[in-house]
């Protein structure tokens, strides 16, 4: 492959992970055959460059092969997701795309699919069909989808970034290191909980109190007494990953490679034992709220990371029969797949009727999109909460679920802490 007997651009990329794999002394290359990456040009600059330089092989050469020379794109070897987007073509008006970004993101979703990429465009592939097994060595990118894939389902990959991703994708190949080795997966901190972890939101704050501690480190959780659903490991590892840098977690007696402590830490010893009850819960939570103060919230967004169709069926339980506020608007992001079933549902129809939106293949801290206006955000994902502040400059409220859609039908928020 390097020495280029399969074509130009397998060598590029096997070029690129040769070099990637040395500068982190990994022994050898693995096969993969399940790769989430992002490949499209739906930024400014991508797109910018994709008109500049004549198209889509130039940006996967340029930001995939880190190759200055334009080279045909080859059809992928390796099961290849794509991940979320900047847009949702579907809602373009809301999010305030131009007609001719939406021309260019069609054209590259052709490029794409042609590819063999899985059009899944979310941030939670593992919620639209692809769920790797125990053991299978992957190359996905996406933090909340790291830890997710790692933690709660075995799986082994590292934090892949645009290019090693697509140079995986074509090649079926990725550094040996890492999250790939048994002596990686092994816990770090141990951290004992003695407070009940009642709901989604519990759990993010616990994730994100966590996350600031151990930062790209490896907690095993103890004490936790009801094994937490999907959505609540989805929330948690999500606010982990976005405090800090963790990318895998084990919580003795629920995640595959945790059915006791001694296998949690396999022959490591923990560096630090912490505790979190009341008192820590009570400071993530002023942590996560200390940006926002103004009552009035002009904008609910919910589904960060992506929202299940369970969480969509919530929301609508809680949402069915009320209508946004004058002066707000709601805004619930799935993907495009999980979409289509609350169209077949009538979640949807409960949505728009209420007077909001269900979007797909994005969210607002990709899109860089919020309803003209926005002040103050109501969110119930710690992770937007992190980071909608720090992108676009308003205030975010963090909540339950059942406080976001209270702040979407009254226009104020009156959360808090129970
Ligand atoms: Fe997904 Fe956007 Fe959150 S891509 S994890 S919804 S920041």
């Amino acid at each position: 492959m390097l020495e280029g007997r399969e074509g130009p651009a397998i060598a590029r990329a096997m070029d690129l992970l040769v070099r990637y794999g040395e500068a982190l002394g990994a022994e050898r290359l693995v096969d993969t055959n399940n790769v989430c990456g992002t490949i499209g040009a739906t930024t400014p600059l991508l797109r910018d460059f994709a008109a500049k330089r004549g198209g889509f092989d130039a940006v996967f050469s340029e930001f995939n092969l880190d190759s200055d020379e334009v080279v045909p794109t080859p059809k992928v070897r390796a099961y290849s997701c794509h991940l979320q987007l900047g847009i949702d073509p579907l809602h373009a008006e809301q999010l305030g795309t131009a007609p001719e970004v939406v021309t260019l993101l069609r054209r590259g979703e052709d490029f794409v699919s042609k590819m063999g990429v899985q059009l899944m465009n979310t941030c939670t592939p593992y919620l639209v069909g692809n769920i790797p097994v125990k053991g299978e060595h992957c190359a996905w990118m996406e933090s909340s989808a790291i830890i997710y894939i790692n933690s709660v389902l075995g799986a082994r990959t590292n934090a892949e970034g645009r290019e090693s991703a697509g140079a995986s994708m074509i090649t079926g190949k990725t550094p040996y290191w890492g999250y790939h080795l048994d002596d990686y997966r092994y816990g770090t901190h141990l951290v004992e909980i003695d407070t009940p972890l009642e709901d989604i939101a519990d759990w993010g704050l616990l994730g994100y109190w966590i996350g600031d501690i151990v930062q790209d480190r490896i907690p095993v959780l103890t004490g936790v007494t009801r094994a937490p659903n999907l959505g609540k490991l989805k929330h948690f590892g999500a606010a982990a990953s976005s405090s800090g840098g963790v990318e895998m977690y084990h919580i003795v007696g629920v995640t595959p490679e945790a059915r006791t402590v001694e296998e949690a830490f396999g022959p490591r010893k923990p560096v630090e034992r912490l505790h979190f009850g009341a008192a820590e819960r009570r400071a993530a939570y002023a942590t996560i709220n200390a940006m926002a103060h103004d009552t009035k919230v002009d904008y609910v967004m919910l589904g960060c990371p992506h929202y299940s169709i369970e969480q969509i069926w919530e929301a609508c339980r809680l949402l069915e029969g009320r209508k946004v506020h004058a002066e707000s608007n709601l805004w619930i992001f799935t993907p495009r797949a999980i979409r289509h079933l609350a169209d077949q549902n009538g979640y949807t129809r409960i949505i728009e009727e209420a007077g909001g939106f269900l979007m797909s293949d994005t969210c607002s801290a990709m899109s860089r999109a919020t309803p003209k206006g926005t002040r103050v955000a109501a969110v119930d994902s710690v992770k937007q909460a992190h980071y909608l502040p720090s992108i676009l400059g308003i205030q975010a409220w963090f909540g339950t679920t059942a406080e976001c859609i209270d702040a979407a039908v009254t226009g104020r928020w009156s959360g808090g802490l129970r």
